[in-house]
């Protein structure tokens, strides 16, 4: 089995799964239970300073289905962050890093807009021996209404302000998790990075409406038949998540990145790899199918390895983001090829006039 440990802002992760923040990472007794099955690391679920003011709803979750076979393709959750006391979470999180030293525990915080709160949160929960931070700037729903979350993330002016007061006093690495919900993501990670943010890691999920009940007419997740747009995630984000990643590696070359969104397999790991991402973080995945898919997760990245020669991961790291060009200069390279092929050329421009008579006729509603 090819080598898959990797070394991202001093911090070793044994393998480059790690559990994304969400219900996979809830508490320290199924957190040390993936640990044990072989995760490389976890993304605690996002915690705050004082948890009284969280509080969930039932449902929060929704799922969209393949109409072949009923998989689950999309989620959509309306959940906020831990609603667990902070004490609770300082304890264990201690017991954790004792328990297992060489596991990546990285604690994912958010807090109100205010200096101070964020000093505290950074030196107390610093002190508990964790790996690294992930500032989550990025949930979409809920917190945005308290200003916090996505409400931060989206504003490349906030993003600099609150990782610069987390800098100040954070002495392990930092990582600002970023909202997909922008125009350009580059500018809040530009916004990030340039505050001294150690690492990116993105997406958190996408602001969505899953679906309307056709018995009730009410949208899901009804709670006392009212919802409100939650976040998505799930295979059907990965191409999305994918466009992100890419933009970021490709506006900061070597940058350090987690990729996240719509990861199930190895082989969709090894594809934000090759995108610029070094980890990988999965929370829907798990959800669905369990903790015991980091077998079939390692065992498909190294075959993946292995077919192409990769000792490590830091080998094929970006190896893929030089074949994003302008479209300007696609065509130009297919007038070459075609200049340099005519006989492939005519096979071709004819199964191209096919293609463009049978989506005219499709319009026309032929
Ligand atoms: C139920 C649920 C709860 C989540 N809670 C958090 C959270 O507390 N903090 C956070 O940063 N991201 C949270 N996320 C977002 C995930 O960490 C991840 O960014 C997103 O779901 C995309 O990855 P995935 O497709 O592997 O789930 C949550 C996602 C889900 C589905």
């Amino acid at each position: 089995m090819a080598d898959l440990s990797i070394e991202v802002n001093g911090m070793r992760f044994p393998n480059p799964f790690v559990l994304g923040s969400g219900p996979p990472g809830t508490n320290a007794r199924v957190i040390s239970k993936s640990f044990e099955l072989g995760w490389g690391g976890c993304v605690i679920k996002t915690i705050s300073l004082d948890a009284s003011k969280v509080i969930n709803t039932a449902p929060r979750y929704g799922k969209l289905m393949s109409r072949e076979n009923g998989e689950v393709i999309g989620f959509e959750n309306i959940e906020l962050i831990s609603d667990r006391p902070f004490q609770t979470w300082l304890d264990e999180l201690t017991e954790l890093k004792k328990r297992y030293p060489k596991q990546m525990v990285i604690a994912s915080i958010m807090e109100e807009y205010r200096r101070d709160a964020w000093h505290e949160i950074v030196e107390r929960v610093e002190k508990t021996g964790v790996d690294g931070f992930e500032l989550n700037l990025s949930c979409p729903h809920g917190l945005p209404e308290r200003k916090m979350g996505m409400a931060m993330g989206e504003n490349p002016e906030i993003v600099k302000e609150v990782v610069g007061w987390v800098k100040e006093v954070s002495t392990i690495p930092v990582w600002a998790k970023m909202t997909p919900n922008v125009g350009n993501p580059t500018v809040p990670a530009a916004a990030a990075l340039g505050a001294g943010a150690d690492g990116i890691a993105a997406i958190n999920t996408i602001l969505s409406v899953i679906g309307v009940d056709l018995d009730t007419l009410r949208p899901m997740p009804t709670v006392e038949r009212y919802t409100v747009p939650g976040g998505y995630s799930g295979q059907a984000v990965r191409p999305i998540a994918l466009r992100h990643v890419m933009e970021i590696a490709r506006a900061n070359p070597g940058v350090s990145l987690s990729g996240i969104g719509g990861i199930e397999t190895g082989a969709d790991a090894a594809q934000f790899m090759l995108l610029g991402c070094q980890t990988v973080q999965l929370c829907t995945g798990p959800m669905l199918r369990g903790y015991k898919i980091i077998d079939e997760l390692q065992r498909d990245l190294s075959a993946f390895m292995d077919k192409h020669g990769f000792k490590s991961i830091d080998e094929f790291v970006g190896k893929s983001l030089d074949a994003f060009t302008t479209h300007a200069d696609l065509v130009t390279r297919q007038a070459a090829a075609k200049a340099g092929n005519k006989g492939q050329t005519n096979r071709d421009a004819e199964t191209w006039k096919g293609d463009i008579e049978k989506e005219t006729a499709a319009l026309a509603g032929n």
